[in-house]
Parts: C-alpha cells; sequence; structure tokens
C-alpha cells in the first residue's frame, strides 16, 4: 500500500521535495538554495540543468531523510516558479541558452513595440494577460531572434520550450514526455484561457512556431511515470500546477471569493473566481487556477515581484543581515520605520502598476537611521504592495474579503501583522506554511485516486495563527501617505 505523495516544489530561489502523507501532513522535507545570475541590470538568468540538478538531489534525499524508496509514493506532484522560460534540443536534450526569469526585463522594448502596434488589448482578452515582460512570451521570441540557429531550428520543429514544470518532467521521463498543465499554460501569454488552446494568432504575431510548444493537459491526471533510477520503481507524475495556483488549491480556497497571498520571492496574491474568468477593471490579471477533469477553475491575480526578495537582497546583496530569519528580530529592535519607506521595484512595479520601467527606492534616509529601521521598513514594504493588491481586488469583485488566507517561506508573525494592519483585514496562516507544495501534492494525490475528491481534503486546512488589526487609523493613514509617495518616486525611472 503506498501511503505518500512526493510534491517537488522548483521556487525561484529554492529546489524542494517533500514527502506528504494521507492527513496532508510533512513527512519530511530537503530543500536546496541554487544560483541566481544577473549577467546585465534587468537581465535575470538562472541555469536550467542548476535547476534540474538541485531538484533530482532534493528529491533523492528526502527519500533517503525518510527511509521511504519509490515503492511507497502513490504520485508526484510538480509545482513550479511561472513563466520562467526554458528552450531545448530535442534530440540532444541540452538547454540552447539559461533560463530566464519571470523576474527577467530584458523584453520590456519588445512589449513597448507590440503595445505600440496596438496589441494590447486582444493579448489581454484572449489570454487574460496584460502585457508585459513578466510572462513567457516575448522570453521566446528573445531566445529564438538572439540564438544562434535557434529559429531555423525551431521551425524545423527541433526545440522544444517549457516552463520549469514541462522542463522537470521531461528531465523526470527521460525526454519521454513534453507535457504542461493549463495553470502554466495561461502564464505564457500564448494561451487562450476561454478556449483551452494555444492561440494561433498570437503566436503569429509574436512570430513563434507551435512546433515548441508542450501539449496542454489539466492539472490532475497522469502524465507519464519516472524513468530515474533514483526512485527504484517508476512512480506515476499526476499533478502539475504553477506554484501561486497550488498554493490556492492547498489553502483550500475552493470556493468563489476565497483569497490568498504566498510571501515567497514575490507576493502573489489570488482570488477563486470559480468556473468564469472575471476581467479586471483595476489592472490585475485573469489566469487559469486548475482543471481538474473537464472543471476549470480561473482566478483574478495581482502579482508583486519583490516580496521576499527585499530580505534576500538585504543578505546576500548588501551583506546587511546573515540569515532572512533574522529579519524580525532586528526590526523589532525598533518602535517604528524612523520614517523609512522602501519600495523594492528592483525588477519593476507589479500590479496594480504594471511600470516595467520602475526601480527601487529608499526614502527618508537620515543620520538617525538605523539597520532596524531598514529591516522594519522592508517588511512593511512586502505588507504595502499587498494591500496595494488587495484594494484592486476588492474594487474587482465588489465585496469586503473576510479574511486573507496567508503562506510562504517568509511569514512571520510581524509581517502578518503588518499586513493585518495595512489592510484591515484578518490574516490567517494554516498549520503548513509549504502551501503550495501541499496543493500539488493534493492534485497528484486526486489524479491517482490517493484523496477520493476535495471534500475529504478540505478537512485537513486547520488554522495555526489569526493576526487582526492593531494599529490606529491615523497612523495606518500617516503609513499609507508616505508609502504612495515613495511609489510615486519609483515609477517611470528609467527613460
Ligand atoms: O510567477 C512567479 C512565481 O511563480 C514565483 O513564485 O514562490 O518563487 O516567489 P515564488
Amino acid at each position: 500500500m503506498k501511503k505518500y505523495i512526493l510534491s517537488l516544489d522548483q521556487g525561484t530561489s529554492v529546489s524542494k521535495a517533500i514527502i506528504f502523507n494521507k492527513d496532508g501532513e510533512i513527512v519530511s522535507l530537503v530543500q536546496k538554495e541554487y544560483e541566481q545570475y544577473y549577467p546585465k541590470p534587468g537581465w535575470i538568468e538562472q541555469d536550467a540543468k542548476e535547476i534540474w540538478y538541485s531538484q533530482a538531489s532534493v528529491a533523492e534525499e528526502v527519500l533517503a531523510k525518510a527511509g521511504l524508496t519509490g515503492a511507497d509514493i502513490a504520485g508526484i506532484g510538480i509545482t513550479n516558479q511561472r513563466e520562467t522560460t526554458i528552450i531545448w534540443d530535442r534530440e540532444t536534450g541540452q538547454p540552447i541558452y539559461n533560463a530566464i526569469v519571470w523576474q527577467d526585463k530584458r523584453t520590456s522594448h519588445i512589449c513597448d513595440d507590440l503595445k505600440k502596434r496596438g496589441y494590447a488589448s486582444l493579448i489581454k482578452s484572449k489570454t487574460g494577460l496584460i502585457l508585459d515582460a513578466f510572462f513567457s512570451a516575448t522570453k521566446i521570441k528573445w531566445i529564438l531572434d538572439n540564438v544562434e540557429g535557434a529559429r531555423e531550428k525551431a521551425e524545423k520543429g527541433e526545440l522544444a520550450f517549457g516552463t520549469v514544470d514541462s522542463w522537470l518532467i521531461w528531465k523526470l521521463t527521460k525526454g519521454e514526455k513534453h507535457v504542461t498543465d493549463v495553470s502554466n499554460a495561461s502564464r505564457t501569454m500564448l494561451y487562450n484561457i476561454h478556449k483551452l488552446e494555444w492561440d494561433q494568432e498570437i503566436l503569429d504575431i509574436m512570430n513563434i512556431p507551435a512546433s515548441i510548444l508542450p501539449k496542454v493537459c489539466s492539472s490532475s491526471e497522469v502524465y507519464g511515470n519516472t524513468k530515474r533510477s533514483m526512485f527504484g520503481d517508476d512512480i506515476p507524475i499526476s499533478g502539475i500546477c504553477g506554484d501561486q495556483q497550488a498554493a490556492l488549491f492547498g489553502q483550500v480556497c475552493f470556493e468563489k471569493g476565497m483569497v490568498k497571498n504566498t510571501y515567497n520571492t514575490g507576493c502573489f496574491i489570488l482570488m477563486n473566481t470559480g468556473d468564469q474568468p472575471v476581467e479586471s477593471k483595476n489592472d490585475l490579471i485573469t489566469t487559469i487556477a486548475w482543471s481538474i477533469g473537464d472543471k476549470v477553475t480561473y482566478a483574478l491575480e495581482g502579482s508583486v515581484f519583490i516580496g521576499g526578495a527585499v530580505v534576500q537582497w538585504l543578505r546576500d546583496g548588501l551583506g546587511l543581515i546573515h540569515s532572512t530569519e533574522e529579519i524580525e528580530t532586528l526590526a523589532l529592535t525598533e518602535k517604528d520605520n524612523g520614517g523609512i519607506y522602501i519600495v523594492p521595484a528592483f525588477t519593476g512595479l507589479g500590479a496594480p502598476y504594471w511600470d516595467q520601467y520602475a526601480r527601487g527606492t529608499f526614502w527618508g534616509l537620515n543620520m538617525g537611521t538605523s539597520i532596524g529601521h531598514i529591516a522594519r521598513a522592508s517588511l512593511e514594504s512586502i505588507a504595502h504592495r499587498s494591500a496595494d493588491v488587495l484594494k484592486a481586488m476588492e474594487a474587482d469583485s465588489g465585496m469586503k474579503f473576510k479574511q486573507l488566507r496567508a503562506g510562504g517561506t517568509m511569514v512571520n508573525n510581524t509581517l502578518l501583522q503588518y499586513q493585518a494592519d495595512f489592510y484591515d483585514i484578518p490574516v490567517v496562516q494554516p498549520k503548513i506554511k509549504e502551501i503550495a507544495a501541499l496543493g500539488a501534492a493534493y492534485l497528484a494525490g486526486l489524479g491517482v485516486g490517493f484523496w477520493k475528491n476535495t471534500e475529504e481534503i478540505r478537512e485537513h486546512w486547520k488554522i495555526a495563527k489569526e493576526f487582526h488589526v492593531l494599529m490606529d487609523k491615523d497612523q495606518v493613514a500617516h503609513h499609507k501617505k508616505y508609502w504612495n509617495k515613495a511609489v510615486g518616486r519609483s515609477l517611470n525611472w528609467i527613460d
């Protein structure tokens, strides 16, 4: 009797492998950070082979740590950083260029050109997305136009494109399967979310041959079996979902109007909108959350490009802290932010501003500024950016949210308290922090009958902590005033 599901969570900064039991509890977890490359300002790359090695090694180690083998695993769920673009040679299996990461802004000018040619509304109406360098389409175009010989090979059907899920499945099945799911396809800016197919008109506009695209499947079905000796037995791969949509599933936000935020590298707030795509009037995007059988669930999303990444930057870029956990202790050394506002627009600003040319701002620095103030302002910035999105989302939905379900690696009590204060919303944190991995495990488990239905899963979700507004209204208004001023100074920084 196979008692476990293995979830592979390939995030922007970390590759994780987590084994879950039937009650949705973590049995074993192994994770590894891997290298990011910044070849030019605004460019962010990863080595696709390193992504695979780090993910394969944590998968192998997590089984060993739990004393299990592939024979104990009923199914594998894959969840991943979305939009990140990998193109490889079908024959050799070698990537032809580094993975271009979702935060990379090198294709902003391609987007500008498409906007000038009047394509923004056509693209939005078909894909639900705002024309932005965030999504995969212009990254694919860039690789085909800039890597020598790539376009000719693509025209001959010799290349394959994939988001990270496709790449991992290609590797896990030793090149047998070139697939993705609807949630990841909906992030490419090439997928028609109404007709549920790759959109030939957009492919023509972008000059991308359809032959490089993976087959699009549901988020919960058996796509193929692993062909890797590290697992011993072949294991069915039975769930795929982009990490933010998987987190919505892991938070059991199964009903229309339920909302979650995940605080990882970025912050992504998603609201379930049921079986109908809802068009945003407030600069959010419409996306596919998941599909099970022939039932598709849609979501509204507000994407914040820099969340926990601001803390990583304080650690890796500036060397001001030694570990990301230190940020909370440091923030609590000061009773306020000392008038400091940080807008971490390091890779432009996403929803609801959508300014590819915004850049980061430290505002209010003075001789009394301490590292504690900076730590505090960094955590506050994450809560402010998320509050900006929540405001737009409530305006779109015409309702006041009852609750925000929070998860992700960066969550700590101080951050979640800021969130409750800056948006006057009850914030709840479930017992399991690894919520995207859990969502992918659920989808994989449903795909092989490990769990019968979503009702069975819903029972697992339990609140660990709750945060309610504590700050008085005047203080909140003061914060918002200065936050908005600081955002104003970040916008349109680059001509
Ligand atoms: O769209 C990008 C998103 O999937 C990245 O998620 O968790 O790596 O910040 P994360």
